[in-house]
């Protein structure tokens, strides 16, 4: 039983007319989930914050979700699992109120508009959760990401160097970018601009 499945599943049009059918994520998809990552190109996968590839790792994300503290949304087009989104909740008390959001696409659904949609319907949850602030971290090399969390409403707000290792051992440099979902922030100067 997830907080999704009075709303979801959901079929949505992207505007070329792709019929895609969004889905609460369950143990169910752990095998397209599986798939999925593993069609990723190399250089999608050297991003990945967590390896999707590994059968462990999808497993504890489904732990996540029955624990309450990942919400995830999936998409198919008919048999093929073609994107999803998530909210990860973090444990810490003092941090309840926020969320971090990771979206993918399968490379031959990006730029149709179809991660917008994503991000709308992961928006959307975020409020019925009553999250106040939602994360999406990056390496400095995602210039594509970047731009599109931009074009969202998303600022970056910190740069954090040599914060993250991808899975050559390289280290690169993370932006995380936010969005305050009530519009409201208590910051008492302006985010930083990178
Ligand atoms: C980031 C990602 C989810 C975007 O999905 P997408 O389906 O390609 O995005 P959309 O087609 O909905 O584009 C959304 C907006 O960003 C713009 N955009 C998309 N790709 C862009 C790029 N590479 N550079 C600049 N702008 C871009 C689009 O023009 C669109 O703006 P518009 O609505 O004003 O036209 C997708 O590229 C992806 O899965 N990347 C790999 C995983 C990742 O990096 N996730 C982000 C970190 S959590």
């Amino acid at each position: 039983m997830s907080i999704l499945d009075d709303q979801y599943p959901k079929t949505v049009s992207l505007s070329d007319g792709t019929a895609v059918e969004l889905r609460a994520m369950s143990a169910d998809d752990k095998k397209a989930i599986l798939k999925f990552a593993k069609s990723l190109p190399q250089e999608d996968l050297l991003f990945l914050s967590m390896d999707l590839t590994e059968p462990a790792v999808v497993e504890e994300w489904i732990k996540n979700i029955r624990d309450g503290v990942s919400i995830s949304l999936v998409a198919y087009d008919g048999e093929e699992l073609v994107g999803y989104a998530n909210i990860h909740r973090n444990r810490a008390p003092w941090m309840h109120r926020v969320g971090e959001i990771r979206v993918n696409v399968a490379p031959h659904f990006r730029a149709r508009g179809f991660g917008r949609v994503m991000i709308s319907h992961i928006f959307d949850i975020a409020g019925s959760v009553s999250l106040k602030k939602l994360i999406a971290q990056m390496t400095t090399d995602q210039h594509g990401a970047q731009a599109v969390f931009r074009k969202l409403g998303f600022v970056p707000e910190a740069l954090l160097a040599d914060f993250v290792e991808d899975r050559n051992g390289m280290t690169r440099d993370l932006v995380m970018m936010t969005f305050d979902v009530d519009g409201l922030t208590d910051q008492a100067g302006a985010p930083v601009k990178l």
